[in-house]
């Protein structure tokens, strides 16, 4: 399996709660390195040019205004398969169909306030770690 890197994002309902260390300890356990890690917060114009994608689906205003209510802690996550796998660790876009034991089942308050973000593809993958992170700020251990 080949070795991968992902984009990950604490949403702002998790870190208003406190909530950074557990799910990063998920991440850690499931065999995920954190490689790269800022705590932020997201201009507007830095939201909506990330979820462009979503501009013309109804809760896009929704969906920007929480990314920007709070700090957010931006990730690359270093694993086999972690594209993948990262998806499964956080499970469901909608809690209430999230899996036992998934970072959105744990903690997820709603399809919004969904706690955390993940690529969900090898082209945003490269996209979205570009986004936030350059080379120099990306450090795996040997
Ligand atoms: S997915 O996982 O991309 O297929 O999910 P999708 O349903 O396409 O949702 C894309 C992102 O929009 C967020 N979302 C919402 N935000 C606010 N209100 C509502 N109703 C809502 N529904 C979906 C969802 O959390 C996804 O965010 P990211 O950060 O991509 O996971």
């Amino acid at each position: 399996m080949a070795v991968e890197r992902t984009l990950s994002i604490i949403k702002p309902d998790a870190t208003r709660r406190n909530l950074t260390g557990k799910i990063n300890a998920v991440y850690e356990d499931a065999g995920l390195q954190i490689v790269g890690q800022r705590r932020i917060r997201l201009t507007r114009p830095q939201a909506e040019a990330f979820y462009a994608e979503h501009k013309d689906r109804p809760f896009f205003g929704e969906l920007v205004e929480f990314m920007i209510s709070e700090p957010v802690v931006v990730q690359v996550l270093q694993g086999e398969n972690a594209i993948a796998r990262h998806r499964e660790l956080m499970g469901a876009t909608n809690p209430e169909k999230a899996d036992e034991g998934t970072v959105r089942k744990q903690f997820a308050l709603s399809m919004g306030e969904n706690s955390v973000h993940g690529s969900d593809s090898p082209e945003s993958a490269r996209r979205e770690i570009g986004f936030f992170f350059s080379e120099l700020e990306i450090l795996p251990c040997a």
